[in-house]
């Protein structure tokens, strides 16, 4: 039973504050830290800020008494491992649509640091606990290595540039070769444009000052040459397109598309480079679009429903009828619980759209979204680059899960 529930503020990758929750039973103590996003979707459930002096109105105290003074009273006693019994009545007790009541960064930070006490008291690690016996899958590493748009002052449009080293045998493999090229790339855009090319953005890719598309895949592409991963290293793409869609065109190169020229603007460039992924290429509300390149080229591409989909069942649901897209990112705290993070994957899984398991912007050394990879069997996890501890904390402990799983751990790409 829990005896205990406490929340505490403290920071996240962009100092920012969040919200840490700790359960405890007899056996256990789980603790968890809530993500943020930056291009957050607007249909995501509410995150709560104190909108008060502190912290330029981003304070987090108001979800952490909701923790400690609303949710931990009715959730005593109660089995941690009832995860969505608890998940359940905390639902009940915001009574919200988008759970703006209490907050999404309180009820999520309960529901992770609960499953983590559970799991911790029947002495499973986290993915065992949460998937099973079919948790033997590892994801590929979708590292970010560019950063545009919201995440960096780069001046490029597509917010986020993907290697997927998907040619490797093994996760540990795919990582170096991810990592490798990442490096190589730091050298290319240091020679080419100067030191200061490979700052890095929120999200641990580089930030260099390039006009378009295509030179930043450029860079890529010569960096996977460079580093020998020719034809095993493919690319992808975060659009984040509801960033860059104004007065009803989409902002990009230095060009203002309509929904149509955008499609063939990705058709275009997925002929001329080895594209696998493409994540949010259309807005949020552009359910048009997404059919569309979804048509085009989702053959061989995978299209990716971010901020369209919330990781939330019923738009998910629009989206499948529809044909929107192929693909599910998955966001714990678009959501808000654990277990209605797993309804979407269910849904995602029945109807043979892949998933993404993702990270946020603004982000804690809380590595519980590689366990949720591996429990949920997804395709991919999207965790950054491989820089700056907060991203790497999720590549390390596939590296562990992977290990733990020895020859029962597969890695067989997209
Ligand atoms: P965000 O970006 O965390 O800032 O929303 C991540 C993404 O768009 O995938
Ligand atoms: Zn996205």
């Amino acid at each position: 039973p829990i005896e205990k529930i406490h929340a505490r503020e403290v920071l996240d990758s962009r100092g920012n504050p969040t919200v840490e929750v700790e359960v405890h039973t007899p056996f256990s103590i789980g603790a968890a830290c809530v993500p943020s996003g930056a291009s957050t979707g607007t249909h995501e459930a509410l995150e709560l800020r104190d909108k008060d002096k502190r912290y330029g109105g981003k304070g987090v105290l108001k979800a952490v008494r909701n923790v400690n003074d609303v949710i931990a009273p009715k959730l005593k006693g109660m089995d941690a491992a009832r995860q969505r019994e608890l998940d359940m009545l905390m639902l009940e007790l915001d009574g919200t649509e988008n759970k703006s009541k209490l907050g999404a960064n309180a009820i999520l930070g309960v529901s992770m640091a609960a499953a983590r006490a559970a799991a911790s008291a029947l002495e499973l690690p986290l993915y065992r606990y949460l998937g099973g016996v079919n948790a033997y899958r590892l994801p590929i590493p979708m590292m970010n290595v560019i950063n545009g748009g919201k995440h960096a002052g780069s001046g490029l449009a597509i917010q986020e540039f993907l290697l997927l080293p998907v040619g490797a045998d093994t996760y540990h493999e795919a990582l170096r070769m991810g990592v490798e090229t990442y490096h190589t790339l730091g050298k290319i855009l240091k020679d080419k444009y100067g030191k200061t090319a490979t700052n890095v953005g929120d999200e641990g890719g580089y930030a260099p000052a390039i006009g378009t598309t295509r030179e930043a895949l450029d860079a890529m592409m010569d960096a996977i040459k460079k580093a020998g991963y020719e034809g095993s290293v493919k690319l992808g793409m975060d659009a984040a397109a509801s960033e860059f869609l104004k007065d009803g065109k989409y902002h990009i190169d230095g060009k203002s598309l309509s929904r149509d020229q955008l499609v063939k603007y990705y058709a275009d460039i997925v002929k001329d480079y080895p594209i696998i992924v493409l994540e949010d290429p259309f807005a949020e509300e552009d359910w048009e679009g997404f059919i569309a390149i979804t048509k085009e080229v989702g053959k061989d591409v995978t299209i990716i429903g971010d901020d369209i989909f919330v990781t939330n069942v019923k738009r998910l649901q629009r989206g499948i009828s529809m044909g929107a897209a192929n693909a599910l990112l998955l966001k714990l705290n678009q959501i808000g619980t654990v277990s209605e993070a797993f309804d979407a994957a269910t849904l995602a899984f029945r109807n043979k759209y892949k998933i993404a398991v993702s990270h946020r912007s603004g982000e804690t050394c809380d590595s519980t979204i590689a366990d949720v990879a591996v429990a949920l069997g997804a395709q991919i996890i999207k965790t950054g680059a491989p820089a700056r501890g907060e991203r790497t904390s999720k590549y390390n402990q596939l590296l562990r899960i992977e290990e733990s799983l020895g020859k029962a751990a597969t890695y067989t790409g997209i």
